[in-house]
């Protein structure tokens, strides 16, 4: 049997995946190339915008067609949309088989032995949290060799006003310390280099943990796990990054000066219609004193478009937040009512077409900066951790390729050199600047 997991959304859904895969490998399956050679096709979904339903809801529609063709076919649906709509799906995607929720993955294995049973489809939504500690310990197939993914918290408590995230995820849980690290020794000793702490709020883990165990407190322990020489974390809320998390950062040296910092908008008034906890000076102070520590530290930032009442002059205020700080790079975002969440029903939405506009002006600008700031990286030399071949397959040891990796700093590099460096840090000197990524030498 061969089953297909695509994947929508975040890297916590990709890194569900990459467990649910591990799951279906231990079930007896082998894994898919594509969808036309799959008995099995897993769908995780994501819910966070419109958008993102609709891919997933289309990319639905024609495994649909697949399937009239091939009648033994089985099609589940899992994922925050899966959470979210549960049975619904059904009315949209009536050849849909199984479908389960985030708060359920460690009963896949059992839930698609019964789907190949039963002669009805199978449906298990779990609305509490308690059960999400058990899909921990289960085998994980990883996408990367070289960088992995670790999960310590997941949920968020904070109800912003647009996202869906507490409504599918669940309320905050954090994973317990001593789990985090034997994970992060057993992946040292099968040779990763490079960790991302994972979580919808990494800087409050810790909270509601029996002992006094918070995320600064968690990078120091991390930080001494020996074999690893990378560490990065994903995704840090404004109002909990700390002092205190900026001194770990500049002390743990293998900790990367990147943060993933979204401040969502530039205006006071919308921050306090999106429930943000922080106001515009706050943010920008936050940066102040992450590069007053850490000079080298570089921003990246998720801004939205279009919130209900966001006038000309929120927006302009959101243009000089983008200018003043000068964000390495920024995921910017249309804002899209969601069901459950407040905003939908605030006055003043937006109409589309400001909302595109303000989205272009954003971006135009954010462009500028970022092939400003790639452009001045050109003559220096960075250190890179080789990820892969960018052509699958061409990693035969000793043979000359074009290796991928990253900076530091999260650049996306490109050079020439022998294969064997896959996993190894390497110098590179920057010799080409294009607007999403580098291209370099290797020096010898
Ligand atoms: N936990 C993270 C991010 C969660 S979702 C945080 O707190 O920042 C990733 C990004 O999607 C958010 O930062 C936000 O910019 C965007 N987003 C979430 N809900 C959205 C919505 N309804 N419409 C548009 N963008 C949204
Ligand atoms: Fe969503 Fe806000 Fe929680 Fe981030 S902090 S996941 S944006 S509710
Ligand atoms: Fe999407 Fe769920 Fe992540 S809604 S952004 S996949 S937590």
């Amino acid at each position: 049997m061969k089953a297909y997991v695509k994947t929508f959304g975040c890297q916590m859904n990709e890194h569900d995946s990459e467990r649910m895969r591990g799951m279906l490998l231990k079930a007896g399956y082998t894994l898919a190339f594509d969808e036309k050679e799959a008995d099995f096709i897993l769908i995780n979904t994501c819910s966070i915008r419109q958008k993102a339903e609709q891919k997933a809801f289309s990319y639905l529609g024609r495994l649909g067609i697949c399937k009239e063709k091939r009648p033994g076919l089985r099609i589940g649906v899992c994922g925050c949309i899966a959470q979210r709509e549960g049975r619904r799906i059904v009315r949209r995607a009536p050849h849909v088989d199984l479908i389960f929720g985030t708060k359920n993955v460690h009963r896949l294995p059992r839930l698609i032995e019964k789907m190949w049973k039963a002669q009805n489809r199978v449906i298990e939504i779990y609305d509490d949290d308690s059960a999400r500690w058990q899909q921990f310990g289960c085998e994980i197939d990883r996408d990367k060799q070289v960088s992995a993914w670790v999960t310590i918290m997941q949920g968020c408590d904070n109800y912003c006003t647009y996202c869906v995230v507490p409504y599918v995820r669940g309320g905050e849980w954090s994973r317990p310390p001593e789990e985090i690290i034997t994970e992060i020794s057993d992946l040292a000793g099968r040779g990763y280099k490079e960790i991302t702490l994972l979580g919808h709020n990494v800087n409050s883990y810790g909270r509601g943990l029996s002992q006094d165990f918070d995320f600064p407190r968690l990078i120091r322990s991390v930080d001494k796990i020996a074999g690893i020489e990378r560490i990065r974390f994903t995704t840090s809320h404004p109002k909990d990054f700390s002092e205190e998390l900026v001194e770990a950062i500049a002390d743990c040296p293998k900790v990367c000066e990147h943060i993933h910092l979204p401040f969502q908008s530039g205006s006071d008034k919308i921050l306090r219609s999106m429930n943000r906890k922080y106001t515009v000076a706050e943010y920008l102070h936050k940066v102040k004193m992450l590069r007053a520590k850490i000079p080298e530290a570089v921003v990246t930032s998720d801004v939205i478009v279009g919130f209900p009442g966001e006038d000309d002059d929120d927006f302009q205020q959101t243009l000089q937040v983008v200018e003043s700080v000068q964000f390495e790079g920024l995921f910017t975002f249309l804002y899209s009512v969601r069901p459950q969440a407040a905003a939908g029903n605030f006055p003043q939405q937006i109409p589309n077409n400001i909302k595109q506009k303000r989205f272009e002006t954003l971006l135009e600008i954010q462009n500028r900066i970022t092939s400003e700031r790639n452009m001045a990286l050109l003559g220096t030399q960075q250190e890179v951790l080789v990820e892969e071949a960018v052509e699958k397959g061409e990693e035969e040891s000793g043979r000359e390729v074009l290796l991928r990796g990253r900076t530091r700093l999260n650049k996306v590099v490109a050079f020439t050199g022998s294969a064997d460096y896959i996993g190894k840090l390497r110098r590179v000197e920057i010799n080409k600047a294009n607007r999403f990524d580098l291209e370099g030498a290797i020096i010898p």
